[in-house]
Protein backbone atom coordinates (compact mmCIF):
# COMPACT_ATOMS: atom_id res chain seq x y z
CA UNK A 1 0.00 0.00 0.00
CA UNK A 2 1.04 3.89 -0.93
CA UNK A 3 0.46 6.30 1.37
CA UNK A 4 0.62 10.12 0.35
CA UNK A 5 0.55 12.53 2.61
CA UNK A 6 0.32 16.06 1.62
CA UNK A 7 0.31 19.21 3.53
CA UNK A 8 -3.48 20.60 2.67
CA UNK A 9 -7.05 19.00 1.67
CA UNK A 10 -6.52 20.75 -1.40
CA UNK A 11 -3.34 19.67 -2.50
CA UNK A 12 -4.47 15.95 -1.57
CA UNK A 13 -7.19 16.41 -4.04
CA UNK A 14 -5.10 17.60 -6.78
CA UNK A 15 -2.58 14.79 -5.96
CA UNK A 16 -5.63 12.32 -6.43
CA UNK A 17 -7.19 14.05 -9.58
CA UNK A 18 -3.79 13.85 -11.37
CA UNK A 19 -3.91 9.87 -10.63
CA UNK A 20 -7.41 9.88 -12.20
CA UNK A 21 -6.46 12.30 -14.96
CA UNK A 22 -3.91 10.00 -15.80
CA UNK A 23 -5.87 6.96 -16.19
CA UNK A 24 -8.52 8.38 -18.15
CA UNK A 25 -5.76 10.04 -20.86
CA UNK A 26 -4.45 6.82 -21.26
CA UNK A 27 -7.60 4.85 -21.63
CA UNK A 28 -10.28 7.02 -22.45
CA UNK A 29 -12.86 4.87 -22.22
CA UNK A 30 -11.58 4.04 -18.84
CA UNK A 31 -14.26 2.99 -16.12
CA UNK A 32 -14.01 5.00 -12.86
CA UNK A 33 -15.68 4.14 -9.53
CA UNK A 34 -17.13 6.36 -7.74
CA UNK A 35 -17.65 8.04 -3.91
CA UNK A 36 -20.01 10.70 -2.57
CA UNK A 37 -19.69 12.42 1.19
CA UNK A 38 -17.46 15.44 1.77
CA UNK A 39 -14.51 13.96 0.94
CA UNK A 40 -13.89 13.67 -2.63
CA UNK A 41 -15.39 17.03 -3.45
CA UNK A 42 -12.02 18.37 -4.13
CA UNK A 43 -11.50 15.95 -6.12
CA UNK A 44 -14.49 16.54 -8.28
CA UNK A 45 -13.58 20.16 -8.14
CA UNK A 46 -10.29 19.78 -9.53
CA UNK A 47 -11.41 17.36 -12.32
CA UNK A 48 -14.21 19.34 -13.33
CA UNK A 49 -11.76 22.17 -13.76
CA UNK A 50 -9.46 19.83 -15.58
CA UNK A 51 -12.32 19.07 -17.97
CA UNK A 52 -12.70 23.01 -18.35
CA UNK A 53 -9.27 24.35 -18.18
CA UNK A 54 -6.98 21.26 -19.91
CA UNK A 55 -9.72 19.56 -22.45
CA UNK A 56 -9.63 16.60 -19.99
CA UNK A 57 -11.71 14.36 -22.02
CA UNK A 58 -14.80 11.65 -20.06
CA UNK A 59 -16.77 11.23 -23.48
CA UNK A 60 -16.03 7.61 -23.48
CA UNK A 61 -15.73 7.35 -19.60
CA UNK A 62 -18.08 5.03 -17.80
CA UNK A 63 -19.07 5.50 -14.20
CA UNK A 64 -20.22 3.07 -10.94
CA UNK A 65 -20.62 4.42 -7.93
CA UNK A 66 -20.42 2.74 -4.64
CA UNK A 67 -23.80 3.44 -2.82
CA UNK A 68 -26.77 5.08 -2.02
CA UNK A 69 -29.22 5.49 0.22
CA UNK A 70 -32.45 3.00 0.01
CA UNK A 71 -35.76 5.09 0.20
CA UNK A 72 -34.00 8.77 -1.41
CA UNK A 73 -35.16 9.37 -4.88
CA UNK A 74 -32.81 10.56 -7.29
CA UNK A 75 -34.31 13.66 -6.81
CA UNK A 76 -33.65 14.02 -3.05
CA UNK A 77 -30.99 16.41 -2.21
CA UNK A 78 -29.42 14.10 -0.33
CA UNK A 79 -29.60 11.52 -2.46
CA UNK A 80 -26.50 10.32 -4.18
CA UNK A 81 -27.59 10.69 -7.14
CA UNK A 82 -28.02 14.25 -6.37
CA UNK A 83 -24.72 14.96 -5.15
CA UNK A 84 -22.66 12.97 -7.97
CA UNK A 85 -24.95 15.12 -10.53
CA UNK A 86 -24.42 18.91 -8.96
CA UNK A 87 -20.84 17.90 -8.05
CA UNK A 88 -19.56 16.38 -11.02
CA UNK A 89 -21.60 14.74 -13.58
CA UNK A 90 -23.05 18.70 -14.86
CA UNK A 91 -19.41 19.77 -14.50
CA UNK A 92 -18.05 17.47 -17.20
CA UNK A 93 -18.76 15.08 -20.34
CA UNK A 94 -19.75 11.75 -19.28
CA UNK A 95 -22.46 10.45 -21.56
CA UNK A 96 -25.36 9.76 -18.63
CA UNK A 97 -26.10 6.76 -20.49
CA UNK A 98 -22.60 6.00 -19.09
CA UNK A 99 -23.23 6.72 -15.59
CA UNK A 100 -24.55 3.87 -13.18
CA UNK A 101 -25.26 4.54 -9.36
CA UNK A 102 -27.11 2.21 -7.01
CA UNK A 103 -30.67 2.85 -7.35
CA UNK A 104 -32.36 3.41 -4.09
CA UNK A 105 -36.06 3.16 -5.44
CA UNK A 106 -35.85 -0.22 -7.14
CA UNK A 107 -38.82 -2.75 -6.59
CA UNK A 108 -36.48 -5.62 -6.56
CA UNK A 109 -33.32 -5.23 -4.79
CA UNK A 110 -31.99 -8.49 -4.98
CA UNK A 111 -32.48 -8.35 -8.81
CA UNK A 112 -30.53 -4.74 -8.89
CA UNK A 113 -27.59 -5.91 -7.11
CA UNK A 114 -26.87 -8.53 -9.26
CA UNK A 115 -27.59 -6.73 -12.14
CA UNK A 116 -25.13 -3.63 -10.91
CA UNK A 117 -22.34 -6.60 -10.49
CA UNK A 118 -22.81 -8.06 -13.97
CA UNK A 119 -23.20 -4.61 -15.47
CA UNK A 120 -20.00 -3.79 -14.06
CA UNK A 121 -18.22 -7.03 -15.08
CA UNK A 122 -20.10 -6.65 -18.72
CA UNK A 123 -18.27 -2.66 -18.76
CA UNK A 124 -14.57 -4.64 -18.68
CA UNK A 125 -14.09 -3.92 -14.70
CA UNK A 126 -13.39 -0.78 -12.83
CA UNK A 127 -9.89 0.84 -13.49
CA UNK A 128 -10.02 3.03 -10.52
CA UNK A 129 -12.08 3.17 -7.31
CA UNK A 130 -12.52 6.11 -5.39
CA UNK A 131 -13.04 5.27 -1.94
CA UNK A 132 -13.55 7.75 1.56
CA UNK A 133 -13.41 5.92 5.03
CA UNK A 134 -16.11 5.74 7.82
CA UNK A 135 -14.85 7.45 11.02
CA UNK A 136 -15.71 3.10 11.60
CA UNK A 137 -13.61 2.10 9.42
CA UNK A 138 -16.37 1.84 6.59
CA UNK A 139 -15.54 1.83 3.23
CA UNK A 140 -18.58 2.44 0.68
CA UNK A 141 -21.60 1.22 3.47
CA UNK A 142 -19.66 -1.79 4.67
CA UNK A 143 -19.49 -1.30 8.44
CA UNK A 144 -17.98 -3.28 10.70
CA UNK A 145 -18.41 -6.66 10.21
CA UNK A 146 -19.23 -6.52 6.78
CA UNK A 147 -17.50 -9.59 4.63
CA UNK A 148 -14.37 -9.05 3.15
CA UNK A 149 -16.02 -11.02 0.16
CA UNK A 150 -18.90 -9.28 0.43
CA UNK A 151 -21.10 -8.21 -3.20
CA UNK A 152 -23.54 -5.34 -3.65
CA UNK A 153 -26.84 -5.63 -1.43
CA UNK A 154 -28.86 -3.96 0.72
CA UNK A 155 -27.04 -3.16 4.52
CA UNK A 156 -28.04 -1.26 7.74
CA UNK A 157 -26.23 1.59 8.81
CA UNK A 158 -24.11 2.00 11.97
CA UNK A 159 -25.75 4.17 14.17
CA UNK A 160 -22.09 6.04 14.20
CA UNK A 161 -22.98 6.52 10.26
CA UNK A 162 -26.17 7.60 10.79
CA UNK A 163 -24.92 10.14 13.56
CA UNK A 164 -22.05 11.44 11.42
CA UNK A 165 -24.19 11.57 7.96
CA UNK A 166 -26.70 13.71 9.99
CA UNK A 167 -25.21 16.86 9.45
CA UNK A 168 -26.40 16.71 5.96
CA UNK A 169 -30.14 15.79 7.03
CA UNK A 170 -32.30 18.42 8.89
CA UNK A 171 -32.53 15.62 11.77
CA UNK A 172 -30.57 12.25 12.62
CA UNK A 173 -33.71 10.63 12.83
CA UNK A 174 -34.41 11.83 8.77
CA UNK A 175 -30.92 9.36 7.74
CA UNK A 176 -31.63 6.10 6.12
CA UNK A 177 -31.02 3.46 7.98
CA UNK A 178 -30.60 1.07 4.98
CA UNK A 179 -27.88 1.48 2.06
CA UNK A 180 -27.60 -0.28 -1.39
CA UNK A 181 -23.96 -1.12 -1.63
CA UNK A 182 -20.74 -2.51 -3.33
CA UNK A 183 -19.10 -5.62 -1.54
CA UNK A 184 -15.67 -5.03 -0.16
CA UNK A 185 -15.38 -8.39 -2.40
CA UNK A 186 -16.83 -5.96 -5.68
CA UNK A 187 -14.22 -3.22 -4.78
CA UNK A 188 -11.08 -5.34 -4.01
CA UNK A 189 -11.77 -6.42 -7.61
CA UNK A 190 -10.71 -2.54 -9.25
CA UNK A 191 -7.41 -2.63 -10.61
CA UNK A 192 -6.76 0.50 -8.58
CA UNK A 193 -8.05 1.76 -5.21
CA UNK A 194 -7.59 5.25 -4.55
CA UNK A 195 -8.46 5.89 -0.76
CA UNK A 196 -9.01 9.96 0.62
CA UNK A 197 -9.36 10.57 3.87
CA UNK A 198 -8.51 14.20 5.71
CA UNK A 199 -8.87 15.63 9.06
CA UNK A 200 -8.06 14.39 12.58
CA UNK A 201 -11.52 12.76 12.61
CA UNK A 202 -10.59 10.02 10.23
CA UNK A 203 -7.07 9.45 11.87
CA UNK A 204 -7.63 6.72 13.94
CA UNK A 205 -9.85 4.35 11.08
CA UNK A 206 -6.97 5.62 8.98
CA UNK A 207 -4.31 4.34 11.28
CA UNK A 208 -6.10 1.18 12.01
CA UNK A 209 -6.82 0.49 8.10
CA UNK A 210 -3.33 1.14 6.86
CA UNK A 211 -1.32 -0.43 9.92
CA UNK A 212 -3.80 -2.45 11.65
CA UNK A 213 -4.90 -5.70 11.10
CA UNK A 214 -7.03 -6.83 8.03
CA UNK A 215 -10.24 -7.16 9.84
CA UNK A 216 -13.85 -7.07 9.01
CA UNK A 217 -13.83 -4.67 12.07
CA UNK A 218 -12.39 -1.87 9.57
CA UNK A 219 -13.72 -2.89 6.64
CA UNK A 220 -11.00 -0.24 4.65
CA UNK A 221 -8.05 -2.41 6.40
CA UNK A 222 -9.49 -4.47 3.14
CA UNK A 223 -7.16 -2.57 0.88
CA UNK A 224 -3.91 -4.28 2.40
CA UNK A 225 -5.18 -7.17 0.34
CA UNK A 226 -5.22 -5.10 -3.04
CA UNK A 227 -2.00 -5.27 -4.60
CA UNK A 228 -2.49 -1.56 -6.05
CA UNK A 229 -3.75 0.82 -3.19
CA UNK A 230 -2.90 4.09 -2.27
CA UNK A 231 -3.87 6.11 0.69
CA UNK A 232 -4.25 10.40 -0.21
CA UNK A 233 -4.50 11.94 3.30
CA UNK A 234 -3.63 15.43 4.58
CA UNK A 235 -1.28 15.56 7.64
CA UNK A 236 -4.07 16.29 10.50
CA UNK A 237 -5.04 12.60 9.22
CA UNK A 238 -1.70 10.89 9.05
CA UNK A 239 -0.73 11.90 12.71
CA UNK A 240 -2.09 8.24 14.38
CA UNK A 241 0.18 6.87 12.24
CA UNK A 242 3.28 4.64 13.29
CA UNK A 243 5.30 4.84 9.92
CA UNK A 244 4.99 8.50 8.91
CA UNK A 245 8.77 9.13 8.11
CA UNK A 246 8.61 6.04 6.18
CA UNK A 247 6.01 6.91 3.97
CA UNK A 248 7.45 10.64 4.06
CA UNK A 249 11.21 9.56 2.98
CA UNK A 250 9.40 6.95 0.23
CA UNK A 251 7.57 10.37 -1.35
CA UNK A 252 10.35 12.69 -1.02
CA UNK A 253 12.93 10.51 -2.50
CA UNK A 254 11.02 8.07 -4.96
CA UNK A 255 13.78 4.83 -4.70
CA UNK A 256 13.80 3.35 -7.50
CA UNK A 257 13.74 -0.34 -6.98
CA UNK A 258 16.18 -2.91 -8.64
CA UNK A 259 14.56 -4.28 -11.69
CA UNK A 260 16.22 -7.37 -11.56
C1 LIG B 1 -19.92 7.39 0.15
C2 LIG B 1 -19.19 6.33 0.82
C3 LIG B 1 -18.82 6.45 2.26
C4 LIG B 1 -18.04 7.72 2.56
C5 LIG B 1 -17.64 7.80 4.03
C6 LIG B 1 -16.94 9.08 4.35
O1 LIG B 1 -20.16 7.05 -1.20
O2 LIG B 1 -18.90 5.36 0.20
O3 LIG B 1 -18.04 5.34 2.62
O4 LIG B 1 -16.89 7.75 1.75
O5 LIG B 1 -18.78 7.67 4.82
O6 LIG B 1 -17.79 10.16 4.17
P1 LIG B 1 -17.26 11.65 4.25
O7 LIG B 1 -16.35 11.84 3.08
O8 LIG B 1 -18.49 12.51 4.12
O9 LIG B 1 -16.56 11.80 5.54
Amino acid sequence: MEVIISKTYDAMCKEAAEIVAQIVNTKPDAVLGLATGSTPLGLYKELARMHREEGLDFAQVTTFNLDEYVGLHPNHEQSYHYFMNENFFKHVNIPSRNIHIPSGTTSNYAAFCEWYEQRIEDCGGIDVQILGIGSDGHIAFNEPTSSLGSRTRIKTLAKQTIDDNARFFAKASDVPVYAITMGVGTILEARKLVLMANGKKKATAVAQAVEGPVTSMCTASALQLHEDATVFIDEDCASELKMVDYYKWIQANMPGAPKK
